[in-house]
Parts: C-alpha cells; sequence; structure tokens
C-alpha cells in the first residue's frame, strides 16, 4: 500500500530561499467571497492545502481536503472531511459573504469547517507551522482567530499542536487514528491526555486504555525510561486555570519533520532520526519485537483463547467461500485490528479478514475449508489462525534461498493447511509432527544448526575449492574460546550488527575476529543467518573475508580475517587521528568502497543491497585498504527485482536515503545514497549527522550542497589535508552529491561512479537538489567558519598534488 510517492526534505523557510531560490511568492490566504482553485501553500513550502482523490478499486471515487507535507505526498498530516467525504473531484472550499469557513460540493449540503455566529470579514491563511487558520479582520486591520486545524488534529501531531483540554470550553485536543492505511476515516485509536490524570498521555482503542504514559513527572513520563518519547520528543506540560496540555518541541538533528501520529493499528510512530520509527507499540508483534514497551495494558481474551493465540495468526493471499461468514455492518466502521479482536473474541472464529480493499470492514469465518488460493486479481489477505507454524520454520531455515522464503513461507503453509483440511489422516500426521516440532522448540532448540548451515554453506565451499578459493572452516567453541581467551573484555572490538566482536588468535599465531551472537536475541538469529550465507558467497579485496563459523548449541559465532586498522570512524572523525589518512589514502579508500559496491550490486552471483554502509562498517587493513563489512543486514535481490518495499526499515541515521527511510523503497540506489554520504564524510572529516552551519543547522550535505552552490567547494575538504590536487577533490565532492540527489533515479548506478572517479575527463552532470535536514532545534551548533561571500580557497596556500 505504500505508494510510490516518495519524499522528505526539511527545509525551513530561511533555507529555502538560500538553497532554492522559490520562483513567485505563494498562494497562502484565501480571502471572503473567494473560492479556491488549486491549492494553498505554505510560504515555506512545506505544506500545501488540497483536494486529493483517493481511487479506492471497487468503491466510488471520494475527495478529502487535506494539508499534506510537502515531501510526504502520500499521507496527510491533517484532513478536514474525513468522515465525510466530497464524491468525485467536486469539492471547492470557499468563504462564503457571511464569512463561513466551508466546503462546496455537488453531492449535498456544504460542510462547515466553522460557521460564523454574525457575519464577519475572515480569511484563512495556511502558515508555516502546518496550521490552517481562520481570521477574523477587524475594520482596524487587527486580527482574531476564530477557528484553526490546530485545534481539530487528524491522526498527526505537529509542534505548535495540543494534547489536551481546554478548561473553559471542555474542548479536548486529541489525535484519532485512521481507518486504515487507505482511508483516511477516522478509526478505533486515540491519542491524548487522560481526563483523570491530565499529567498522563493515553492511547484508547474504542474508549479503552491501550496505553498509557505515565504521569509526567520531573520532566519525563513515568512509564517511560528510554523512550524517545522521552528522550527525543521533548515534551512539555502546561496547566493552568483555562487549559491543560501537553505540547512538544525536538532538540536532536532531526533527518524528517518531526511528526507523531497514531497509526490504524494504534502504534505511536515518530519520523526523526531514523526516518519512520515506531515510538510506541502496543499491537503484536510490537514493533516487530516480542516484549511490548512500559505501559501497554494486557488485552482481555476469552477463556477458550491464550495470548500466543494473538500471534499465531497470518495471512493468506485467496478468496473464501460463504460457509461460516459473518460480516459486520460497515457503520460500525471496524478496522482490521478491530476485526481481529472480533475474531479473538468469537471462540469459534477461525480467519478473518477487512471486506473492502482498503482495509475496512470486517468478515469472519468459522472454518477455513472455504478458502481457496488464487494468484488472480481480486484476491484478498485472509488472516487464519495459523496451525502450520512449526512446519514452516523448517522451511525457512533450510532453504538456501532462506532471505527471499521468508517472504513465501505462507504459500507453503496454504499448501499445507489446504492439504490437511482434504485429508484427514494427513492432519493427524501433520498433528504428531506438530507437537513433535513444539517440543523440540520448546526445549529452546532452535532449527538452526551446524549441519543444516554447513549444508547451505558446503557446497559452496566446495564451489569455491574448485575456484581456487580458500574452504570455510567450522571451528569447535573450545578453539574459538580459547582464541579470544574466553571472550574476554580485553579481547573486544566492539559491536557488530548482531553482537559483540572479539580478536582472537589461533593457536598457529593466526589473528581472528570473531562476531558472537547474543543468545537472547531473536532477531539477532536472522541476521547472523543472512551474514553467514550471504558472505561466505562473496569474494572481493573489498569485502571482508569470512573464515569460517561455529555453531554449538547456544552459541553462533562467525570467524572473519582480522583487519588491525579497525575502521574509517577511528580516523576521520577524530582530529588526533585524522592526520594518517592523508588525501592520497582518502581517495584509495573512496575508489575502494566503490569497487566493493559495485561488485556486490552487478558482478556477485547474488546482486546484493548492503543497506548499512556507513564510516564504522568499512575496515580497513594493514595497508589501509578499505573492506566493507556488516552484511546482517544485506538484502539479496533477485535479478529481475529493481524496486522492492519492506516493512522492516533498518539502517542507520544520517546514511538513509529518504525513499527508504520514508516508504521502506530497498534498491541498489539506497547503498548508492550511503555511498555519497560516506564519500562526503571522507573528504571533510566530518559526521553527516553534525550541524554545519550557524544559521540553519544544516547537516554535512545541506552544508556541502550550500557551499557548492557558492563555488566554494574546496570548503568542504578537511582542513588537515594539506597536499591534495584541487580538481580531483572537487570531482569528488561532485561525485559524493550526485549520489546523495533527493530522487533516486537522478542518482548514478555504481558503476558510473567508478567511472566517474577513476575518468578524469568524463563530464559530470550537475548534481540536483539533495535530500538533507536541518537540526530543528540543535542545542549546540558545531559551527565551522564560514564565510559566505569568499571562499577560503584563497586564502591557503595548496601545494598541488599529481592525482594518484
Ligand atoms: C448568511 O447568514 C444568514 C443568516 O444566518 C443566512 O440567511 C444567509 O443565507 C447566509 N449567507 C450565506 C451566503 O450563507
Ligand atoms: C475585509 O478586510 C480587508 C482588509 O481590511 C478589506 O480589504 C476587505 O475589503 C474587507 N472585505 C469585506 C467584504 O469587508
Ligand atoms: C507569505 O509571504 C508574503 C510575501 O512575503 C507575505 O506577505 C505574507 O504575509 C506571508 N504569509 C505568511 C502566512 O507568513
Ligand atoms: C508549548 O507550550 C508552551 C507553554 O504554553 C509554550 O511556551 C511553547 O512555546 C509551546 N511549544 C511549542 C513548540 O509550541
Ligand atoms: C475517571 O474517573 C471516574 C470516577 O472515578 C471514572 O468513573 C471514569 O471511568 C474515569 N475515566 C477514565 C477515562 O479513566
Ligand atoms: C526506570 O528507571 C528508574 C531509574 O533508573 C528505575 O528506578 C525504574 O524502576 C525504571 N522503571 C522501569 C519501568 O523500568
Ligand atoms: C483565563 O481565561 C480568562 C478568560 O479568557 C482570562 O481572563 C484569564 O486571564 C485567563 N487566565 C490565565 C491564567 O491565562
Ligand atoms: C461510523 O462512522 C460514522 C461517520 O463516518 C458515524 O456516523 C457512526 O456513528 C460511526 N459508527 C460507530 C458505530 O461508531
Amino acid at each position: 500500500m505504500a505508494s510510490s510517492a516518495i519524499t522528505l526534505i526539511l527545509l525551513s523557510l530561511s533555507c529555502f530561499i538560500l538553497l532554492t531560490r522559490p520562483s513567485a511568492s505563494q498562494k497562502t490566504t484565501i480571502v471572503q467571497g473567494e473560492q479556491l482553485k488549486g491549492e494553498l501553500s505554505a510560504n515555506n513550502s512545506l505544506f500545501t492545502l488540497r483536494f486529493q482523490e483517493t481511487a479506492i478499486p471497487e468503491r466510488d471515487l471520494r475527495s478529502y481536503l487535506a494539508i499534506y507535507y510537502t515531501y510526504e505526498s502520500s499521507y496527510p498530516v491533517w484532513v478536514a472531511n474525513r468522515d465525510a467525504p466530497v464524491l468525485g473531484t467536486s469539492g471547492i472550499l470557499t468563504i462564503d459573504g457571511n464569512g463561513s469557513l466551508k466546503i462546496l460540493h455537488d453531492g449535498g449540503e456544504p460542510i462547515f469547517l466553522y460557521k460564523v455566529q454574525r457575519p464577519s470579514n475572515t480569511s484563512a491563511t495556511l502558515e508555516d507551522s502546518g496550521n490552517f487558520v481562520l481570521h477574523q479582520v477587524n475594520p482596524d486591520g487587527s486580527k482574531q482567530v476564530l477557528w484553526q486545524s490546530f485545534d481539530y488534529p487528524t491522526d498527526t501531531l505537529l509542534p505548535g499542536m495540543k494534547l489536551g483540554i481546554n478548561l473553559g470550553t471542555r474542548h479536548k485536543w486529541f489525535l484519532t487514528s485512521r481507518r486504515s492505511s487507505v482511508s483516511p476515516a477516522s478509526g478505533s485509536f486515540t491519542f491524548g491526555v487522560d481526563p483523570n490524570v491530565t499529567n498522563q498521555l493515553v492511547i484508547r482503542w474504542l474508549g479503552d486504555v491501550f496505553w498509557t504514559s505515565g504521569p509526567w513527572q520531573r520532566g519525563r513520563f513515568n512509564l517511560l525510561n528510554d523512550s524517545s518519547l522521552n528522550e527525543i520528543y521533548k515534551f512539555n506540560y502546561f496547566s493552568n486555570e483555562n487549559e491543560t496540555y501537553f505540547n512538544y518541541s525536538v532538540n536532536t538533528a532531526i533527518s524528517i519533520f518531526p511528526m507523531l501520529r497514531i497509526n490504524s493499528d494504534g502504534d505511536l510512530v515518530g519520523f526523526r532520526v531514523n526516518g519512520y520509527n515506531q515510538e510506541v507499540s502496543c499491537s503484536f508483534p510490537y514493533a516487530g519485537r516480542m516484549i511490548p514497551v512500559d505501559g501497554c495494558v494486557q488485552q482481555k481474551l476469552p477463556e477458550c483463547r491464550s495470548p500466543e493465540d494473538i500471534s499465531k495468526f497470518t495471512p493468506h493471499d485467496g478468496y473464501m467461500s460463504y460457509n461460516g461468514f459473518v460480516e459486520y455492518s460497515a457503520t460500525e466502521n471496524l478496522t482490521l485490528q478491530d476485526c481481529r479482536a472480533k475474531c479473538l473474541n468469537s471462540c469459534s472464529c477461525a480467519a478473518y479478514a477487512s471486506k473492502y480493499n482498503d482495509d475496512t470492514g470486517c468478515e469472519i469465518w468459522s472454518t477455513t475449508a472455504g478458502f481457496r488460493r488464487t494468484s488472480s486479481d481480486g484476491q484478498r489477505q485472509i488472516y487464519f489462525i495459523g496451525k502450520g507454524k512449526f512446519i514452516l520454520v523448517k522451511f525457512i531455515f533450510t532453504k538456501e534461498t532462506f532471505v527471499l522464503m521468508q517472504n513465501k513461507w505462507w504459500l507453503w503453509l496454504t499448501i499445507a493447511v489446504g492439504g490437511v483440511a482434504i485429508i484427514p489422516p494427513v492432519f493427524s500426521f501433520c498433528y504428531v509432527l506438530w507437537t513433535k516440532l513444539k517440543e523440540l522448540k520448546e526445549k529452546g532448540e532452535t532449527r538452526i544448526d551446524q549441519k543444516t548451515l554447513l549444508n547451505e554453506l558446503g557446497g559452496n565451499a566446495t564451489e569455491r575449492q574448485e575456484e581456487g578459493e580458500s574452504e570455510l572452516h567450522v571451528f569447535s567453541f573450545e578453539i574459538i574460546a580459547t582464541a579470544t581467551n574466553y571472550f574476554s573484555a580485553a579481547n573486544k572490538l566492539g559491536k557488530g550488527g548482531f553482537g559483540p566482536v572479539y580478536k582472537g588468535r589461533l593457536t598457529d599465531g593466526k589473528e581472528i575476529a570473531v562476531k558472537r551472537l547474543s543468545t537472547n536475541s531473536g532477531q539477532g538469529l536472522v541476521e547472523f543467518k543472512n551474514e553467514a550465507i550471504l558472505i561466505a558467497k562473496l569474494q572481493h579485496t573489498n569485502l571482508v573475508r569470512l573464515l569460517g563459523f561455529c555453531i554449538q548449541g547456544q552459541e553462533k559465532i562467525l570467524v572473519y580475517e582480522y583487519m588491525p586498522n579497525k575502521s574509517l570512524d577511528f580516523y576521520i572523525f577524530v582530529s588526533s587521528r585524522k592526520s594518517i589518512l592523508d588525501w592520497k589514502k582518502r581517495f584509495n579508500i573512496i575508489e575502494g568502497i566503490a569497487q566493493g559496491l559495485l561488485y556486490l550490486h552487478k558482478y556477485s552471483r547474488l546482486r546484493v543491497i548492503h543497506r548499512d554502509l556507513k564510516a564504522s562498517n568499512i575496515l580497513l587493513d594493514d595497508e589501509m585498504n578499505p573492506k566493507i563489512s556488516d552484511f546482517g543486514m544485506a538484502r539479496i535481490f533477485g535479478l529481475k527485482e529493481s524496486e522492492a518495499n519492506t516493512n522492516r526499515i533498518v539502517g542507520t541515521y544520517g546514511y538513509m536515503s529518504p525513499e527508504y527511510a520514508m516508504n521502506g523503497i530497498v534498491s541498489i540506489k539506497i547503498d548508492v545514497f550511503s555511498f555519497g554520504v560516506l564519500l562526503l564524510e571522507i573528504v571533510s572529516g566530518k559526521k553527516n549527522n553534525g550541524s554545519y552551519h550557524h544559521e540553519h543547522q544544516l547537516n554535512l550535505i545541506g552544508y556541502a550542497w550550500q557551499i557548492w552552490n557558492e563555488g566554494c567547494g574546496l570548503d568542504l575538504l578537511d582542513p588537515i589535508l594539506k597536499e591534495f590536487c584541487p580538481q580531483n577533490v572537487l570531482r569528488c565532492i561532485h561525485v559524493g552529491l550526485l549520489c546523495v540527489q533527493y530522487h533516486a533515479t537522478d542518482r548514478p548506478t555504481m558503476s558510473d561512479v567508478v567511472s566517474m572517479l577513476s575518468n578524469e575527463t568524463m563530464q559530470l552532470p550537475e548534481p540536483k537538489q539533495p535530500a538533507f535536514f536541518i537540526n530543528a532545534v540543535a542545542e549546540e551548533p558545531d559551527i565551522p567558519d564560514s564565510q559566505s561571500d569568499n571562499c577560503s580557497i584563497n586564502q591557503v596556500s595548496i601545494s598541488v598534488m599529481v592525482a594518484r
């Protein structure tokens, strides 16, 4: 459902003027008697107000008057008529002769947003904050607020909005979730203050408490330790005789406009450092984890159900017949989450599904016998209370295409369940199998064992031998424990994607790096497996090499070649070590990383997207050659596939491209983006997520883009570097800026990048607008000297060095 609309730059007004020079002034206001044609746009171009159609298959075309954040065009921050959509495209926003703000449409009576008591002169303005405000304009020219969209939030909280109660008017400020990700109609979750304990936030589900923040005490929410709602979103509680409310600001580097949103499953989602983040989730599985956050209220279940049943629902694509079927009326306004609750609460329910393509409406079945899987259009996802889960685990871990299988395992489940339904004897057999496997699971036995992994890697190892490459070893736990001095703290090198990394020395003197999977990490197992399978198949001088692995009992360990010079971030960001990497070495590192990535994207047999390229994942060998490491999050990509969506967005703040952070769109261009960031970091010796402009709090990309446009590109270069070839440096910055362009299609591929870097005469296209961000409120800006009118290049002497 995530549409292709891609987007998210945070530009402040000043920055916008500074960097993109808007053409004409925007239309921000509509006045009395005027009918809105087109859209209103805030002066800072961050928000627009317009009618937007939603085309839902098999349903009438509807439109909503909505405010959109410019860089997220598929999901409005505010909707005027969420429960009263206008048919077709007939909607017109107007201020009538009396001064009332209303929507005219073909379908009947106008929809009033605000009805004036007596005729007044009014005008309505979309402000830079995203607030749409109706003012009364007095004869003396003064203005008075009559109505504002911030008082009637939809599902998105913007800075400046309130959550609370106006004690005079009893007006409450709270969010109401959407019906589904497609339908903006009111859903079943609300987020606001607790009327009894007004210094506490609550999420309610159909009126019942679903989550509470705990009371606000000493500047934090009591129940939330280490929560981003305490740490990132700086809430502020205000209370006097007239009103009591929370509002928030943000004081960390924010990559996306800092919004908070309650989604249709009742999760609180923040748009912040990593793009899209689950701040609070009480809906299973809790933001991908098995444990709910503090404050979640245990949902009541009938005696026939156990809490585990919640997790057993699995989706299948297909049709259901009308056996044992109950449909809930559309007027109940049920969401998919509500539908699941209906099914759980009805002891005979075996399956549920939403009725319409927009995930609204609800149907439940007492039997799954009428299910037919189909691949034709018009099918829908039907959630079965799953029984084949454990059979699947086997499939997942024994198929070599494990990563890809993850997406298709339900297919096998469907076949399994279908078979079960048809042949009762098979059923009993499966039952025995199921209990066996369940027992195994209960014993804590994971389905990934040495033999399985060996089988998967084994064929490969032989293959590699034929190619004359070294073989993969299986190490015993004892050897590794001895080599690392029993995983002593002194041997610890750092923390990798899924566990700590230790230095070790084998008895023959060979040094190794050992990555040990943390035993209690469920997610880590997947990443371990992913990394083991992937990296065993990859061979390139710029990729770190896997020597072997060890799986014994609970222990899962990967063994790599040891990199004596640590990782890139150890040098480029630390002033005392920066000089170790002169320009020549830095350029060599840039080229090496580009080669490694090119191999991953194009020449490896698998076509791999790394997804977490960053300075700390670039290891350096004894000659300071770069080696890309940490493939725990990498993704194998079909050769025909060019783009895919993922629900699990992983990666690191500052290195994620906008389309990935916002919409989970995965393509090789997300690595290109990260490479661009890394390149600019290597050239400048600065971290992307710092602030590098005294007024605008630009991050490194924004800063680079600004000084590039001012023609002062060399100012970006790490001042510690004294010997370099200016053309060569400028070329690197140019390539870096091409890689971080906002639109993925504008970014070059890695093979383009490699030729751009190596071919000094090649004409490069002009970089377009990059995706960069401004820190909303930075407390301690780290400001380099910034002279806007003359570049520092004139003041330093450059000793020209022949490139390479
Ligand atoms: C203005 O208000 C008067 C009295 O409430 C009403 O009769 C009239 O129809 C209104 N005019 C418009 C344009 O809505
Ligand atoms: C409303 O006020 C504005 C500004 O004072 C004025 O220009 C306009 O003519 C007034 N409109 C009406 C209908 O009185
Ligand atoms: C938008 O900019 C115009 C021109 O600078 C100005 O007249 C107007 O007041 C601004 N509007 C808002 C809402 O800031
Ligand atoms: C939050 O409310 C306080 C108290 O009214 C106010 O001073 C502050 O400016 C508000 N913050 C934001 C971001 O609107
Ligand atoms: C608030 O307190 C009253 C009285 O104790 C109680 O009846 C009501 O359910 C409470 N409301 C909420 C939302 O907790
Ligand atoms: C939160 O942290 C405080 C102090 O570190 C501790 O006393 C308290 O038990 C923690 N609360 C929860 C719910 O973890
Ligand atoms: C509360 O509202 C009343 C009426 O609007 C106003 O006179 C009073 O000053 C307000 N009190 C505070 C503390 O703002
Ligand atoms: C469903 O939503 C409509 C408005 O869209 C509302 O009138 C109706 O009362 C809602 N039904 C329930 C059961 O909440």
